[in-house]
Order: C-alpha cells, then sequence, then structure tokens
C-alpha cells in the first residue's frame, strides 16, 4: 500500500481510539529556533494533530534563552500533570547543549524517545517498523543494510531491525566503496539515512527483490530529494516527498498514545 494510505488509515484508527478516550491526550511542542525545516516540520505535527483530535500546544521560547531557562521550562512539563508528553524541537541554538537537554525530557514524556532510558523508540525507526510490518515485509533473517549511523535514526534502526532477527549491518562514511556495493548487491531491506541526495543510484546493483527506505530529505534548487534515485530496480521503494517522513509524523503520535495507555 502506498505511504499515504496506510497513513490515512491508520490516522482514522487513531482518532477513534483518542474519541473513545476519557480526555484528550496532550502534547507539547517546545521551539527555539527560526530554521525554516522545524518550522514545516512544527505545521506537520500541529496539523496532524487537530486531525487526530490531540490538544497540541506550540511552546515557543525566543532565541536568546539560556539553557538554564529551558532546563527550568523543561521540568516545568515534566511536573505539569495535564501534559502527557513534549518534545523540544531541534536544532537548538549553539549555546544551548542539545544532549543535555534530551536527558533533561522526563523518560515518561520523552515522545521523541530521545532519552537512553526512554521506553519509547524514536519516531522514525518506530514509523518504518510500523510500515514494513504493515507490508508483511519478512524481516527475521534477512539481510538489513542500515546507512547512516545517527543516534536518531540509524542506530535505533538497526536496534530495532535486529530485535526482529534481521542479519544488520551499519554502513557509514568510513565504509569503502567496494565494501559499500558487496553489502548493499546483497541486501534484501536498506533504509538510508546520510541527507545526501541521490546517494543511491545506479553505480550500485540491487536485489531486484530489495526493499529501500529512504529516510534523506534534501532540500535542492529543484524540490525535494531522498538519499537515493528514484525508481531503482527494487521490489519497494518509499518517495520523497510522501514517504517516510509521514511516518515519522505518525509515529510521534503513537508514542504519544502508548504514553497515556501506559497511564492505566
Ligand atoms: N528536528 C528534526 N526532526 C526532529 C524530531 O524528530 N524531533 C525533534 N525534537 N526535533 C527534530
Amino acid at each position: 500500500m502506498i505511504i499515504k494510505e496506510y497513513v490515512k488509515n491508520k490516522k482514522i484508527e487513531m482518532k477513534n481510539l483518542i474519541l473513545n478516550m476519557e480526555r484528550r491526550p496532550k502534547l507539547v511542542i517546545v521551539q527555539i529556533n527560526e530554521d525554516e525545516a522545524s518550522k514545516a516540520y512544527i505545521r506537520g505535527k500541529l496539523k496532524d494533530a487537530e486531525e487526530l483530535g490531540v490538544n497540541a500546544e506550540l511552546v515557543k521560547l525566543p532565541l536568546d534563552t539560556t539553557e538554564g531557562e529551558l532546563l527550568k521550562k523543561i521540568d516545568e512539563l515534566n511536573h505539569d500533570e495535564s501534559i502527557d508528553g513534549f518534545i523540544v524541537q531541534m536544532p537548538l541554538p549553539k549555546h544551548i547543549n542539545e544532549e543535555t537537554v534530551k536527558l533533561a525530557i522526563s523518560p515518561e514524556k520523552d515522545v521523541d524517545g530521545f532519552h537512553p532510558l526512554s521506553y519509547l523508540d524514536p519516531c522514525t525507526p518506530r514509523g518504518i517498523m510500523n510500515y514494513l510490518k504493515a507490508e508483511n515485509i519478512q524481516i527475521q533473517g534477512r539481510n538489513a543494510v542500515v546507512i547512516g549511523r545517527s543516534n536518531i535514526v540509524g542506530k535505533p534502526m538497526a536496534r530495532l531491525l535486529l530485535k526482529e532477527s534481521a542479519n544488520v549491518t551499519i554502513l557509514h562514511s568510513k565504509t569503502s566503496f567496494e565494501d559499500m556495493k558487496r553489502y548493499i548487491a546483497n541486501a534484501d531491506i536498506i533504509v538510508i539515512a546520510i541527507g545526501k541526495a541521490g546517494f543511491l543510484d545506479r553505480k550500485f546493483d540491487y536485489k531486484e527483490s530489495a526493499v529501500i527506505v529512504d529516510v534523506g530529505i534534501n532540500r535542492l534548487e529543484d524540490g525535494l530529494h531522498g538519499d537515493a534515485e528514484r525508481d531503482l530496480p527494487v521490489a519497494l521503494q518509499t518517495p520523497v516527498p510522501g514517504g517516510v517522513g509521514l511516518l515519522t509524523r505518525l509515529a510521534l503520535y503513537e508514542n504519544l498514545l502508548t504514553i497515556v495507555e501506559n497511564k492505566k
């Protein structure tokens, strides 16, 4: 099923679930940047909230907010019982340490799943795993290659694929081209998140039955491009735009609902 359809159906299910709750779940989004991509992500998240019946509030703090002031705000949100979960939109201004901020968010309310003690999975890997399962893609015993080793996509993605018993390899900027070719040619599932437009192209060989999950969102003059060239000769390739971005947005609310359900 194309991702748009899948997300639409999932949203209907979630909306019905929320309608039957005693109170609407509440999400807070904290923003301390004027970043265009962040603005677009936040607009999308707020639109989803409205559609789903989630009470979402945007807290915009000035760019000169100090780390101490932000930590105080986080402490307030951690203790506010009317709030089920919150996120601090990244990137943050240079004078604020992102790692300190991630660790300050209570794992109980960490909808992003960024805290090392969080029981929630980060949104992009969670969204991707749910989609692969919905598509009945076999994971157990398959060769999964994750390209990129970031803390929010590559590493948790590899962990989730391993949990489902895939044979997982992580490739990265120090992997030689020859090795890259070899692993890609043998891959059943490729998840790429390196932020390089069209990196996966026809210089690589692919299994005809391979699945490519493209996490890249690269803004070029002629529009948005993924990390993979379009229409590669594989069985399934997620598009950009209209692909993983939608799955990530959906997973944010899946995480929020997991938090609400766990409170019962
Ligand atoms: N900036 C870009 N993507 C994300 C995300 O998933 N969560 C947060 N908090 N910031 C982001």
